[in-house]
């Protein structure tokens, strides 16, 4: 993979000491990064999506936060239960999941 297709950030709290410190680490950042990874491995899109985690997004209070890149889309409150939709909606058909918007 050169250069994914999508790119799914999803907040973990990650201070760059690798310190996880602030909200969408405790609202379950860190479960929801790990899910993202095996439904990605489970479609066998790992060739074409990549999911990093990231610091403090500056969103705390809508979190846990997932940014898929290149569309810019940024969702909130984002559940382990949202990541099929995610998948099945965004990244298999490229249609945003319009509950879960933040605008
Ligand atoms: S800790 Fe995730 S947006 Fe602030």
């Amino acid at each position: 993979m050169l250069k994914p297709k999508y790119h799914i950030l999803v907040c973990t709290s990650s201070r760059a000491t690798g310190q996880q410190k602030g909200f969408c680490h405790t609202k379950g950042g860190v479960d929801l990064m790990q899910n993202f990874l095996l439904e990605v491995e489970e479609r066998e899109l790992g060739s074409e999506v990549m999911v990093s985690n990231t610091g403090c997004l500056g969103l705390c209070e809508q979190g846990p936060i997932v940014v898929v890149y290149p569309d810019n889309v940024w969702y909130g409150k984002v559940s382990v239960a949202d990541i099929s939709v995610i998948m099945d909606e965004h990244i298999e058909n490229g249609q945003p999941v319009e509950r879960l918007l933040l605008r």
